[in-house]
C-alpha cells in the first residue's frame, strides 16, 4: 500500500518536473531573437518596438496609410517627430500613452539619424 502510494507521489512528481521544463526549454529558444537589423541598429529597434506597440494598434484600424514598420519609419520620423513632440497630437486620443522611457526612445533614434 505505502509502495503504491509512494509510487504515485513518484509518478506525479515526474509529470509536474516534465511540464514545467517544458515551458522553461521553450523560452530558452524564445529569448532575445538578434536578427542583424537590431544588431546593426538597435536605436531604430527599440524605436519601432515603441511604434509598433503605441502607434500601428491604432493606426492599424484608422490610418492604414501610416502602419510603421522597420522600412518605411526612417521616412517617416520627420513627421513622427513633429506629430508627437512639437504639436504633441499622437498618440491620439486618451488611452494610448507614451512612457518616459518610449518618448526617449523615439527621440534617440530620431536624433540618430539626424547625425548620420
Ligand atoms: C488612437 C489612435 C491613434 C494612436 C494611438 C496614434 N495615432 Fe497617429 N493618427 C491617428 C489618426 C486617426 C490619424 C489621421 C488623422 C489625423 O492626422 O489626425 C493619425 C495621423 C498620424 C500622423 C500623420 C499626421 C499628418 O498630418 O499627416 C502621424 C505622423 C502619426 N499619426 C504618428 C503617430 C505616432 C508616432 C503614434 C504613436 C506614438 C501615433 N500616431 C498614435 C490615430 C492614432
Amino acid at each position: 500500500m505505502i509502495t503504491t502510494i509512494a509510487k504515485l507521489l513518484i509518478g506525479t512528481f515526474m509529470t509536474l518536473m516534465a511540464v514545467h521544463n517544458k515551458p522553461l526549454s521553450n523560452r530558452e529558444h524564445k529569448a532575445p531573437v538578434y536578427t542583424s537589423a537590431a544588431i546593426k541598429d538597435p536605436f531604430k529597434t527599440k524605436a519601432f518596438e515603441v511604434l509598433d506597440n503605441k502607434c500601428n494598434v491604432c493606426h492599424g484600424k484608422r490610418n492604414r496609410r501610416r502602419v510603421f514598420t522597420m522600412d518605411n519609419m526612417n521616412d517617416w520620423s520627420t513627421e513622427i517627430y513633429k506629430q508627437v513632440f512639437i504639436k504633441k497630437r499622437m498618440p491620439q486620443g486618451k488611452k494610448i500613452k507614451l512612457t518616459s522611457d518610449e518618448y526617449q526612445d523615439l527621440l534617440t533614434w530620431i536624433s540618430s539619424l539626424k547625425t548620420n
